[in-house]
């Protein structure tokens, strides 16, 4: 994840943005960049590694001006170095960027044929060409921006600066937040309040596909579909932890919201884009190429874990074992020869999952971490790790932290898998490209939110309610099911589709809702069977699937929630978004306490 902020102002413009990027160096801090106009001509100054290195640079060779953009870099595509930190700039414009750019290899090629020369390895670098491009063949700024923006596939927030354009800023929005500050005479974009907070109490936030532009006097938003727009405006005199909400109720439905953004930043960590190729860091030791693995968390970490499971025998042809964390330990576990143990948590600090891992050093086994906390207890203890990048999650239900964990253990699958020689560099080049398009298709499953709202409401008033998935999505099912007994007290099981006949099936009566997890893969017609079994039953089904699912479930389903359709590698991610939403309106309409429900803990440390 980058930060990113943008000022439209009255005073210079380079001290200010530096202030800014402190407040967002936890964004990331790889590499750091502004670029002001001086004179209405775009000048850059960069430098790799932390923020100082980026200040020392101006103070060596300021810039003047009271208008210009700033970014600080979390590295994705290209290395960390000073040509691949933003700005990226051409004469006429210069841009930062915080997301992916899906299409940035087609749109490469197009505009080299056109004649741009490219300095960099990043996908954000076509959007500066890009822009440029529109520029030169006549359009003002604004209608080069919409232009652009509407050819960007992928998920981002962009601010872009204009050479001779003085009075005008912009700013655009899909999948990844843009905030716009709104001051006396001057304007400001950032990828949060806390970044603008230094200039101004009064932001709105941008909705998916908003495009802000912005003079010093006015802040004019248009839609995704290019309609005028009004968003409102929240005046911010508290402190950081009101402003952390932005637009959202509670911190569980921000962090649901988040999603295309962590895990764009979590996948982009572990694959080159450039190459199509998955990059593991150093694994000290890890033998990926080892017969067996386990898997070990507990609670919504273990179905990260479980999912993992379908892909790595999947992918890799790996036996594994997955277990939660606390029968692990005590159940004197066997291991294989030649094996590593994968322990998964957000906290890091989960006694039994830190247990498990002691367990298995003991016993001589390598380890790996999966954890969001860094420099936490499991983080230090195993052998190797691989963090999690959804930043600090603070419902106490796991929403980001659990899509972070699928994103870090897909882009492990497929390293396993070529260490083990079970697919080709056509098929990981496949596997690759299905994951980079993983946050765009999140934040087309967050489009299902007013439907999910109105079903959410009937739900509600449930005693029980049942979740059925197959393969991978039976772990999906399982975490929905969790999801909703811990935030609206609902009594909730999440089973196996083929599972429903040997027991559970006597449960279902009109009063039962059965919640079906079912993009239309390979196993569908299966699922399909027991959705008939349930409407033979007089049962309520809601059905998560895609349009081509809607098209066969038809009108045995109560309610179809509407997923985009999807690669099947990463539909276990696309679709726990609007299980997550589903468990969330439910809360909401019940009146519970959201981000902290009754009796539980964020990190449990007693056994
Ligand atoms: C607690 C939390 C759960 C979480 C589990 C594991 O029970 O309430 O949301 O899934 O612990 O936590 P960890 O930090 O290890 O992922």
């Amino acid at each position: 994840m980058c930060g990113i902020i943008g000022i439209l102002g009255n005073a210079p413009a380079a001290p200010r943005l530096v202030e800014a990027l402190r407040r967002l160096e936890y964004r990331g801090y790889d590499s750091a960049g502004v670029a002001t106009l001086e004179g209405g001509q775009i000048r850059r100054r960069r430098a790799a590694g932390k923020l100082a290195n980026l200040e020392r640079e101006l103070a060596e060779r300021p810039l003047a001006g009271s208008t210009g953009i700033g970014h600080t870099r979390w590295a994705t595509h290209g290395a960390p170095t000073t040509d691949n930190a933003h700005p990226h700039a051409s004469e006429k414009v210069a841009i930062v960027h915080n997301g992916i750019i899906e299409n940035f290899r087609p749109l490469r090629e197009e505009l080299i044929r056109a004649g741009h020369k490219f300095a960099s390895e990043t996908d954000s670098e076509v959007i500066a060409h890009l822009i440029t491009d529109y520029l030169d063949k006549g359009k003002p700024p604004e209608d080069a921006a919409i232009a652009a923006v509407r050819r960007l596939e992928g998920a981002f927030g962009i601010a872009m600066l204009f050479a001779g354009g003085d009075d005008i800023l912009i700013g655009a929005r899909k999948g990844s937040p843009l905030a716009v500050g709104l001051g006396d005479g001057e304007m400001y974009l950032g990828s949060d309040a806390i970044a603008v907070s230094p200039f101004t109490t009064r932001v709105m936030f941008l909705e998916e596909g908003d495009i802000a532009v912005l003079t010093h006097n006015s802040a004019k938003i248009l839609d995704a579909g290019g309609q005028a727009a009004e968003r409102q405006v929240h005046v911010f005199a508290g402190g950081a932890a009101a402003v952390e909400k932005g637009n959202h109720r509670h911190f569980m439905q921000k962090e649901i919201y988040e999603q295309p953004e962590t895990t764009g930043r979590t996948i982009t960590r572990y694959v080159n884009a450039y190459d199509e190729r998955v990059e593991m860091p150093d694994l000290d030791g890890v033998d990926l190429a080892a017969d067996s693995a386990i898997i070990i968390g507990c609670g919504t970490a273990h179905y990260a874990g479980r999912v993992a499971e379908y892909w790595l025998e999947q992918i890799a042809g790996v036996p594994v074992e997955t277990d939660i964390a606390s029968e692990f330990r005590y159940r004197k576990p066997a291991f294989g020869k030649n094996s590593f143990g994968v322990f998964v948590s957000q906290s890091g600090e989960t006694a039994d999952t830190l247990a498990a891992l002691r367990y298995c050093k003991e016993n001589k086994l390598k380890t790996l971490a999966v954890v969001n906390v860094p420099e936490s207890t499991i983080w230090r203890e195993a052998d190797a790790r691989l963090p999690t990048l959804a930043g600090p999650e603070i419902g106490v239900a796991s929403t980001k932290a659990f899509t972070a964990q699928l994103s870090a253990l897909a882009a492990l699958a497929i390293a396993v898998g070529r260490a083990r020689g079970a697919i080709d560099a056509k098929e990981e080049s496949r596997l690759v490209r299905a994951l980079m398009e993983t946050p765009r298709l999140i934040a087309d499953a967050l489009h299902a939110e007013p439907e999910i709202d109105a079903i959410a409401q009937e739900l509600s008033h449930a005693r029980d309610v049942l979740y059925l998935g197959r393969g991978a999505h039976y772990p999906i099912a399982l975490e929905g099911a969790l999801k909703l007994k811990e935030i609206s007290y609902i009594h909730a099981e999440g089973y196996a589709a083929g599972e429903l006949k040997h027991g559970p099936i006597a449960l279902i009566d009109e009063a039962t809702p059965v919640v079906v997890v079912a993009p239309h893969d390979a196993l569908f017609e299966k699922t399909l069977s027991n959705m008939q079994e349930v409407n033979a039953r007089g049962g309520r089904l809601i059905v998560i699937t895609d349009a081509a699912g809607a098209a066969e479930v038809g009108d045995i389903a109560s309610h179809i929630i509407l997923a985009p359709a999807c690669d099947p590698f990463v539909a276990p991610l696309v679709y726990s978004a609007p299980i997550q939403l589903l468990a969330y309106f439910t809360a909401v309409h019940k009146g519970t306490d959201v981000d902290q429900p009754r009796n539980l803990a964020k990190s449990v440390t007693v056994e």
